[in-house]
């Protein structure tokens, strides 16, 4: 059986490295290595990383590194990007990565699957106003039904691209509180509306609840006096599903599902079939450089050596906090409004995957695992979060994701947006000793700095660089797993309270 992690002689070296790295301030780090800054800022896929501001010297860093070798740290990667069986409980790969090479891209030899491109064919049509409803008008409306990964990823993506490009309208519906199908179907025509399921299971109750509703909504569908004939309901359904034959059992034409591998995890989606909604706003181009941003920082991931690897150096980062200072929260704030959905988001991802208390082998994990994960977008955080972030007696670490581009826009709004990210990073690095005369010497308004963040650029807000960043935080978050020796693909967690609602309805308490 694989020793314990408390064991390796390499945790027992960072628990030192911890001992001796206590006194030493963030200002002291900078002193003894003026070019810091240069140092330990990596780029991967167009997405560059400054994580000069974090508690990290060359020596906590090769023992960082030490660890992940001794924890298999390569050949487990490579058994993930392989295809191989790393999803242990259900037995099967984890393979998203499979799905994000491009035909015409000539390093790569995959090519996209044919439910992929089946995928893509429906979303030009639907944007082409090929695809008509049953009394013949051309659809101009989805509404979008699903939940968890089958919903965050796709909306995420969707609203991060701007403003869609196509005629088609998309909307998102995952609760099962009526509020938010009730808004999803306001002003929709059933005449021009398609709705589209989304879920892997084909069994989750939220999804088929809101499906069941949204077509008693289509059926309700009186045709005007002079009108030519009904409506079919069934002619304005879809599904995405890796259980094809579940949504065929409930009336959805088999022509109109378009299906997934069951080794694609519900988290790990958007890359599949899922991401539909986003071809349909965005077009299948977007979808394309989506996949070949996300394939570039797999490349990456694959073949970068650890030291210079983004995903492996901000994984490690990760665990330095968690398991050897005890901080157990990390923050994002994306300074772009369009990526207001990444929180939720990487909630799922990183908290589904890694809220785990037993390791690979159903031993309990002994050492903290998942840290929460929590955010907001910037510059609004400003004004909820952050009183909490520079002065709270424990905190955060947190990611702050600016966009370059926007530093030199010809739009005020943008340059202050990005500015006042900088400002931020430089506040909760340096504290109110900063501000030279301007600081107050009264103690409620002492901030006392040395707080770590990464500085995360992306060149500007596009498919490709929303793929690789994405693809960056998957990476990261196995790379939490491996060294926590942890299934990062499986939730069963969760499957309790499903089981509980089951009886409930079994017993007819609701
Ligand atoms: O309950 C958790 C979960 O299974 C997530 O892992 C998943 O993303 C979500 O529910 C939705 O599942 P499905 O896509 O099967 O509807």
């Amino acid at each position: 059986m694989t020793a314990s992690r408390t064991d390796l002689p390499e945790w027992l070296a960072l628990e030192e490295a911890r001992r001796s790295f206590a006194p030493r301030t963030l200002a002291g780090l900078f002193k003894v290595e003026p070019d810091r800054r240069q140092r330990w800022t990596f780029t991967a896929a167009g997405v560059t990383a400054d994580v000069s501001r974090n508690w990290i010297d060359e020596n906590t860093f090769a023992a960082l590194l030490a660890l992940a070798r001794a924890c298999d740290l390569e050949k487990l990667r490579d058994a993930l990007l392989a295809g191989e069986g790393v999803n242990n409980t259900e037995h099967r790969p984890a393979w998203h990565t499979a799905l994000r090479t491009r035909p015409d891209d000539p390093s790569l030899t995959r090519t996209l699957d044919e439910e992929q491109l089946r995928t893509l064919g429906f979303a030009e049509a639907l944007r082409a106003g090929r695809i008509e409803g049953s009394t013949g008008r051309p659809i101009t409306t989805v509404i979008c039904i699903g939940i968890g990964g089958s919903d965050l990823g796709p909306r995420l993506v969707t609203e991060a691209l701007g403003t869609p490009t196509g005629p088609v309208q998309v909307r998102f519906v995952s609760n099962i509180d009526p509020a938010e199908l009730d808004a999803a179907l306001v002003g929709a025509q059933p005449e021009t509306t398609l709705v589209a399921a989304i879920s892997k299971s084909f069994t989750t109750m939220e999804t088929l609840e809101n499906l069941r509703v949204a077509r008693d909504w289509l059926a309700a569908w009186t045709p005007p006096a002079s009108g030519p004939q009904q409506l079919d309901p069934a002619h304005h359904l879809i599904a995405i599903t890796a259980q094809p034959d579940r949504a065929t059992a409930i009336g959805i034409h088999p022509k109109r599902i378009f299906s997934f591998h069951d080794w694609v995890g519900g988290r790990y989606s958007l890359w599949s079939s899922c991401g539909l909604p986003i071809a349909i706003a965005h077009g299948h181009q977007a979808f394309l450089d989506l996949l070949a941003g996300a394939a570039e920082m797999d490349q990456h991931f694959a073949t970068a050596p650890l030291e210079r690897n983004l995903p492996v150096i901000l994984g490690l980062l990760g665990i330095w906090y968690v398991n050897f200072w005890n901080i157990r929260a990390r923050a994002v704030f994306p300074y772009a409004q369009r990526l207001r959905n990444l929180a939720p988001y990487l909630q799922q991802l990183e908290m589904e995957s890694l809220g785990k208390r037993v390791d690979r082998n159903g031993q309990p994990t002994g050492i903290d695992t998942s840290p929460v994960v929590w955010g907001e977008v910037g510059t609004t955080a400003q004004h909820s979060v952050f009183q909490f972030m520079h002065q709270g007696t424990h905190w955060s670490p947190a990611d702050f994701l600016v966009v370059d581009e926007y530093a030199n826009s010809d739009d005020k709004r943008y340059r202050l947006l990005h500015a006042a990210a900088m400002a931020q990073v430089d506040a909760l690095a340096w504290g109110d000793g900063i501000l030279g005369p301007q600081r107050s010497t009264e103690n409620y308004a002492i901030a006392p700095g040395g707080r770590p963040t990464n500085v995360i650029s992306l060149p500007r807000l596009d498919a490709r660089s929303i793929g690789a960043l994405l693809a960056l935080y998957e990476h990261r978050t196995f790379v939490h797993s491996v060294i926590w020796n942890i299934n990062a693909f499986d939730q069963w967690g969760v499957e309790v309270g499903k089981k509980l609602l089951q009886q409930r309805l079994d017993r007819a308490v609701i």
